[in-house]
């Protein structure tokens, strides 16, 4: 791995065992975008990258150079106004209504590692030599405001973290009115454009489109990082698959409002962009004062989209989440949210807590309805008190009488929101997010707090840390209910109020960090509605997320596969529920629910005492089970086989980083009576190691599965016949392969 620069050619090379990344000083002090791909040899000038050409109809640069127009030049981090009519990175507006800025290359320096991001959620190093740093210093003259572009490129990732820091040296405030972290111009626009999208209960679906003249992007203004849109996009080439071909990732390390975009323009170039949505942020810039653009991360590989996901999830599970539970197996869980709602009593409580114990499980979640006058959704947030008719010996006891079982204890919190009907509300009603003289709107019946005052955050963290001090708390379910609206701050001037969106996440970062420094111990798991907020910024801090309120197995099969496209398998929450399913009223077969969940966090969703003497059985067999192999589930190298957004089937494996060990996932929706012979080619094995099927006893080399594939075809055609088991709907199977001697 390695920076370079060339001094007489002006050009930066980037490179590591994969990618190369070029750009250079253009003649007008700006810089141009060369080159980002698989990696070539270094050498002195590659200025020749750079295509400019004399066209008709452009305004230009310069009077007696009619080629040089940033209408049509490939740039690194573009302004507004000055002949380039494209979107821009970034937007200065300065106090005489001007919105040009001309930024110029100043210096650069290199250091090794990766520095922090103060406040912001980042990727790291462990140590100094995994990764380097370049960082390239711009000045606008009129302003004085300086613009140092970050890059980092790490030495065993195709990866480069980029972001941007501003800095007013001039005399003037100004107000800073686009700042995105990262900004890229292609050559061509010959890519399908990759997202991850839906809604509440369907997140992280995949869809799909051509890249078109004109801007597509994605986004979210809701304050949270949202259900509808995941901050993250792939570029693809139209022939790239699993298994081969050339793709670009780009991700967003922030939580709350983004805009991922791409500009295909007249001539066929592509500028993609990421980085704080520019509609709902404008940042004052002080004398003196200086503003950091979250983390975005761009990962190229020409080697499929397994290996560019592959990358995130090595990158993002060992890079970016941090702290005890990093690589630690996570403890099974057993959640008593769809076992109860707000219907308990801590003797209830116990009894699913000792059902689960009997079942193996090690972790006793306590959901939502513990605190305050929570008796249902409209009252009680922001009392972070035990509820003590239903609780009488407050959490302490509780948590003592869980451990006492056997189990670890955990609890749910919701920090950044308050009920009209509570007395943390009733103390503070000014503490809110919400416009002055304006209709406050409520989700949920609540509202959220204004995490943008010191004292807000205070408040609740003095609540929380309260109780992790007393209590034997292992793990903590960090939930968010609703997005915001009305955004206003009181305690800050009108000129500032464009800044609360993302005060309000630093605000959240800072409880998070706080916390999380704290309590080293305790497990964190994100959660907004379950999937709102799950991005990469919350795994900074809560190794794992509750990727989804819908926990049927069928839905959870798209929305689990989705997100391996960037999220490793270690982050994502993922629970056995009961049937019929409390989202999508279907009945799925106890083992195939199991055997989707396994491929993530693993726990349980419902009381395990309501379950039948069999069932119970398969219970204590599933979590044997994932005792056994979580630790290959969630550090192994996963692989999407097959596609639920294709077909009927679906399939994804994870092998050991030793390669002994392989677990196949094969799921079928629907039973198909006197179907086709199927098989899966695998992925990953050793070529010329003999497999060993756990189930079947048949033995296999690495060569035969991944070539010939392994056969999944049922021997019953899909009926039933005597003396094999019924084929129905929604049928899985695990392939256990462990390695052996020939
Ligand atoms: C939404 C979460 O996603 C659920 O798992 C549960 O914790 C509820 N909130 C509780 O209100």
């Amino acid at each position: 791995m390695s920076i370079v620069y060339h001094e007489s050619s002006k050009i930066f090379h980037l490179y590591n065992e994969t990618v190369s990344y070029l750009m250079m000083v253009m003649k007008n002090g700006h810089l141009g975008q060369l080159y980002y791909g698989k990696r070539i040899r270094d050498k002195e000038d590659f200025s020749y990258f750079l295509e400019t050409c004399e066209r008709p109809m452009t305004s230009c640069v310069y009077d007696d150079d009619r080629t040089f127009s940033l209408e049509h030049i490939r740039q690194e981090y573009p302004v507004f106004g000055t002949t380039d009519y494209r979107q821009p990175a970034v937007e200065i507006r300065q106090e005489n209504g001007s919105r040009i800025s001309d930024f110029q290359y100043c210096s650069y320096r290199i250091e090794k590692g990766k520095p922090k991001l103060s406040g912001l959620p980042a990727t790291y190093t462990e140590d100094e030599n995994e990764a380097e740093t370049l960082k390239v210093l711009l000045e606008d003259a009129v302003t004085n405001v300086q613009a140092e572009l970050s890059y980092t490129i790490f030495e065993k990732y195709g990866a480069l973290a980029r972001s941007v820091r501003f800095f007013n040296g001039g005399e003037r405030p100004v107000r800073l009115s686009r700042a995105m972290s990262l900004s890229l111009d292609l050559p061509d626009s010959g890519y399908v454009w990759q997202q991850l999208s839906g809604c509440w209960a369907r997140e992280c679906h995949i869809h799909n489109r051509s890249l078109e003249p004109g801007i597509q992007s994605v986004g979210s203004m809701r304050g949270n990082s949202s259900h509808e849109h995941n901050p993250f996009l792939v570029l693809k080439r139209p022939s790239t698959d699993e298994r081969q071909g050339e793709a670009i990732g780009l991700s967003l390390v922030y939580s709350g409002n983004f805009r991922i975009q791409a500009e295909v323009d007249a001539h066929d170039t592509l500028r993609v962009m990421a980085g704080i949505d520019p509609e709902t942020f404008e940042w004052k810039l002080e004398e003196g004062e200086s503003f950091q653009t979250p983390e975005a991360v761009m990962l190229y590989t020409d080697r499929g989209l397994n290996h560019l996901s592959q990358s995130f999830h090595k990158l993002y599970r060992t890079r970016l989440a941090r702290g005890y539970w990093r690589d630690r197996a996570r403890p099974i869980l057993n959640n008593n949210w769809e076992a109860t709602y707000f219907d308990f009593t801590e003797e209830r409580l116990l009894k699913i807590a000792s059902g689960a114990k009997a079942c193996g499980v090690e972790l006793f979640v306590l959901d939502d309805g513990w605190f305050g006058e929570r008796s249902s959704d409209r009252a009680g947030l922001g009392d972070w008190k035990a509820n003590k008719n239903r609780l009488p010996g407050g959490i302490t006891s509780l948590a003592d009488k869980i451990e006492a079982l056997g189990l670890k204890f955990g609890l749910w919190f919701e920090p950044e929101m308050v009920n009209r009907d509570s007395d943390f509300y009733r103390s503070h009603p000014d503490w809110i997010l919400a416009t002055p003289d304006r209709h406050k709107s409520q989700g949920r019946y609540q509202y959220v707090l204004d995490f943008s005052r010191k004292e807000v955050v205070e408040a609740v963290y003095e609540q929380m840390a309260k109780l992790l001090r007393e209590a034997k708390i292992s793990y903590i379910k960090w939930d968010m209910n609703r997005s915001i609206t009305e955004c206003y701050s009181p305690a800050w001037p009108a000129d500032r109020q464009g800044e609360i969106y993302h005060r309000y996440i630093l605000g959240v970062y800072a409880l998070y960090e706080r916390l999380t420094e704290e309590f080293p111990k305790v497990l964190f798991e994100s959660c907004a509605s379950g999937g709102g907020r799950f991005d990469p910024g919350m795994l900074f801090y809560a190794p794992q997320g509750w990727l989804s309120d819908n926990s049927d197995a069928m839905e959870r099969l798209k929305i689990q596969y989705g997100a391996s496209l960037c999220y490793p398998i270690s982050s994502m929450g993922t629970h056995v529920s009961a049937t019929p399913n409390h989202q999508v009223y279907r009945n799925t077969p106890l083992h195939t629910r199991g055997n989707v969940a396994y491929f993530g966090t693993f726990g349980y969703e419902l009381d395990l005492n309501g379950l039948s003497e069999e069932e119970r059985q398969e219970v204590k067999e599933q979590i044997a089970f994932m005792k056994n192999y979580r630790e290959v589930l969630q550090f192994g190298t996963f692989y999407r086989l097959k596609s639920p957004f294709e077909g009927n089937e679906a399939a994804w494996m994870v092998v050991s980083n030793d390669k002994k060990t392989a677990l196949v996932g094969w799921y079928r929706i629907l039973n198909d009576v006197n179907g086709r012979y199927t098989r899966l080619r695998l992925s990953g094995l050793e070529p010329e190691v003999c497999y060993r099927n756990v189930r079947t006893g048949t033995c296999h080399f690495g060569d035969e599965l991944m070539y010939a594939g392994l056969i999944t075809s049922d021997e019953t055609a899909g009926q039933v016949s005597a003396g094999a088991k019924p084929c129905a709907d929604f049928e899985s199977r695990i392939y256990v392969l462990e390695g052996i001697e020939p």
